[in-house]
């Protein structure tokens, strides 16, 4: 089918059959090593398309270990536990968690050697630089445009974390004033958020979304 539509354009133009980034498989478990501007972490990411719900388990170097579940729905919770202070960020989007076919209608770059392997690359909104393996088309490395990176260490399809896992501990849904522990939003419906790792994920998500609607 591809075969018959290169040939099909190509007598038109002269263009070739761009390679499109595998879609994301429905659920999957990742870690990555993430370096932004040399503060080092570590990301578990279990992604639950099925289910509606994505997690990310973010343990920073010598430092806490932060947990950030998103509900398609829109709502995150970002909390630590024991033996850290117990906080939680409650995070509302109007978009939900990325579809599995996020990367749709990203731009091809061509190939680069990247962490070693030969890679496809694509860039998408300006926003991310996404390196795939040529051979097995599993992502082996994204970029942030600013400069945050996310190296694939482990990539297990089909695996899915516990329902059990999945649950917030009680602080954040028990405090007395919610503002407190909430992003506010401003008219604009702009989160202001703090934290400027999240502030990039954030942004990236809603504008990511926003191209896909
Ligand atoms: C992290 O990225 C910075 C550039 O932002 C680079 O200088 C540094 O070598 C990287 N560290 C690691 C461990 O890759
Ligand atoms: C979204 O779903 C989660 C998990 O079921 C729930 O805790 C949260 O309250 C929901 N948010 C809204 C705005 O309904
Ligand atoms: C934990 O809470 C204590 C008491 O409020 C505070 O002094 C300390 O800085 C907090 N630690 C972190 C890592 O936020
Ligand atoms: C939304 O408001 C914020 C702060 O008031 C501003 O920085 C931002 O540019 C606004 N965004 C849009 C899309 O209007």
């Amino acid at each position: 089918m591809c075969l018959y539509l290169c040939l099909f354009f190509l007598f038109f133009e002269l263009s070739t059959c761009d390679p499109i980034p595998a879609p994301w498989p429905e659920q999957f478990h990742s870690v990555m090593f993430v370096n932004r501007s040399g503060d080092l972490h570590q990301t578990d990411l279990w992604y639950d398309w099925p289910n509606g719900r994505n997690f990310n388990i973010n343990q920073y170097q010598l430092g806490i270990l932060k947990y950030d579940i998103e509900w398609n729905n829109g709502t995150s919770f970002i909390y630590t536990l024991d033996p850290f202070n117990h906080t939680c960020q409650l995070l509302h989007f109007e978009v939900g968690i990325l579809r599995p076919n996020w990367l749709l209608g990203a731009n091809y770059l061509g190939q680069q050697y990247v962490d070693n392997f030969l890679c496809n690359v694509w860039e998408k909104v300006e926003f991310i630089w996404y390196y795939e393996d040529v051979l097995t088309r599993t992502p082996v490395k994204w970029i942030f445009y600013d400069g945050m990176t996310f190296h694939v260490m482990t990539f297990e399809v089909g695996a899915v974390l516990d329902d059990a896992h999945w649950q917030a501990p009680l602080y954040c849904f028990s405090d007395p004033d919610p503002e407190l522990h909430q992003t506010h939003t401003t008219r604009n419906n702009s989160l202001v958020l703090v934290d400027s790792e999240l502030a990039v994920l954030s942004a990236f998500r809603r504008t990511l979304m926003s191209h896909m609607r």
